[in-house]
């Protein structure tokens, strides 16, 4: 909960729309329930307030499509909209449907706002580090009356702040719970040693693999901001924390392999500008004047990240030398991705290098060779033109390739 530290001004920039808390609070109820919902026995009964949930975000949804809201929306929402109409779906089923992806999008990035908050609040040292980081990257002019104007470009958070970034994936590591499961198809033999039956199931907990000492070191309790950078490694070894390089494969946050979480980007994004704003802009200090961490006992089976059982009643005020500015992000062209799943890792790895990759994977890249130039090579003009065409299809991307 936040509460305002000053001024009728100040709780407008705080305040959320009351429509969207209530949607938010259904979802959560429906998130709560979902277990017995799976269980579909008398759900109305057995879990009433998950299944009264799913109804109101259902109905809000149904009036934002009755009210073409989506065509005003993003490409994203409207594309959505679009393929199940086409397909015969009925708004008030599509609407359902939505209640099932707003899970996808909102049950882990929330959580994941509050733990960055917390481990960046609660440490002195970690937000200084960060302002000072994030200092480097603003951009100030002013308006013709000399109020201030502050812009942020996303792509230079991927380039500008390794800090930043490391302590997103250090926030991760530490609160990330999700448990990878996989069906073995056929009887593989892993590592000469290790036979793993046809139909068994492998289950992967993050949270084992993410407090493992022989894999992290002797300091995998410890928060550490800089453990994933490049110089943090060498820090920690000096004050002699026992640290390990970090594993990229032992990542596990957000799974791996085919259903490696497609929405890690644009979750990545938000919550790094949802904490950028804050950490800018905003003073944040606990009503009880003590940050202690909440139990996370009762996160949901849904949740790959811990889900605070209490909130922190904060006291929020705005930071000083930045009371009356306007800010704004903006997004230059670029290729950079944040790399934080192993799979997007080669720091820091190119869009087009990626692509390269899932070609690869589909045994495109095998057919051709790459050159010193361009270290594409494409190759033919008949499989440059198929590859275009399956980049824009997998990808969604709308530029040639070159
Ligand atoms: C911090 C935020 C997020 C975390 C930690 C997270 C984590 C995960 C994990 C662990 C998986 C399972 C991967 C596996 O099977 O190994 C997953 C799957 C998935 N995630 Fe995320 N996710 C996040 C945000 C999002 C967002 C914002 C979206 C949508 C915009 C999204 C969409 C999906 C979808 C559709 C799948 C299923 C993929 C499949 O089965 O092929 N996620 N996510």
């Amino acid at each position: 909960m936040l509460r305002t530290g000053s001024g009728e001004s100040h709780i407008k920039q705080v305040s959320y729309s009351l429509c969207n808390i209530c949607a938010y609070h259904s979802l959560r109820h429906l998130v709560g329930d979902l277990t017995m919902m799976f269980v579909n026995f008398m759900p109305s009964i057995t879990a009433s307030k998950g299944y009264r949930g799913r109804e109101t975000v259902a109905r809000a949804f149904v009036d934002y499509y009755d009210n073409k809201g989506h065509e005003s929306g993003s490409a994203w929402a409207k594309n959505r909209f679009n393929v199940s109409i086409k397909n015969g779906i009925s708004v008030e089923d599509t609407a359902k449907f939505e209640c099932g992806g707003g899970i996808a999008i909102l049950v882990n990035t929330v959580p994941s706002v509050f733990w960055m908050l917390y481990h960046v609040y609660s440490n002195p040292l970690v937000l200084e580090d960060l302002r000072q980081e994030l200092s480097t990257i603003i951009l100030t002019t002013e308006t013709p009356d000399g109020v201030p104007i502050h812009k942020i470009d996303i792509t230079q958070i991927k380039t500008g702040c390794p800090l930043l970034t490391s302590t997103f994936q250090e926030m991760l590591r530490c609160r990330a719970m999700g448990t990878s499961v996989r069906q073995v198809m056929e009887d593989t033999l892993l590592d000469g040693k290790y036979l793993l039956k046809k139909d068994g199931i492998i289950q992967m907990p993050s949270r084992v693999i993410h407090t493992d000492q022989g894999i992290w070191g002797r300091d995998v309790d410890q928060f550490d901001h800089r453990r994933f950078t490049k110089d943090g490694l060498e820090s920690a070894r000096k004050r002699g924390d026992g640290a390990k390089r970090p594993s990229p494969a032992a990542f596990r946050a957000f799974g791996g392999g085919h259903t490696l979480c497609p929405g890690r980007h644009f979750a990545t994004t938000e919550i790094m500008t949802t904490v950028i704003m804050f950490v800018v802009r905003y003073e944040l200090k606990p009503v009880s004047g003590d940050w202690a961490a909440p139990t996370c006992a009762k996160t949901n089976i849904a949740a790959t990240i811990m889900e605070p059982d209490t909130d922190i009643d904060l006291l929020v005020q705005p930071r000083v030398g930045f009371e009356d500015a306007s800010w704004g992000f903006g997004l230059a062209d670029s290729e950079m991705v944040f790399a934080v799943a192993e799979e997007d890792m080669r720091w820091p790895m190119k869009r087009s290098e990626i692509i390269i990759k899932a070609l690869d994977s589909i045994g495109l890249m095998a057919t051709t060779k790459r050159t010193a130039t361009t270290g594409f090579g494409w190759g033919k003009d008949r499989l440059r033109a198929k590859r275009g065409a399956i980049m824009r299809e997998v990808w969604g991307f709308n530029r040639a390739v070159r």
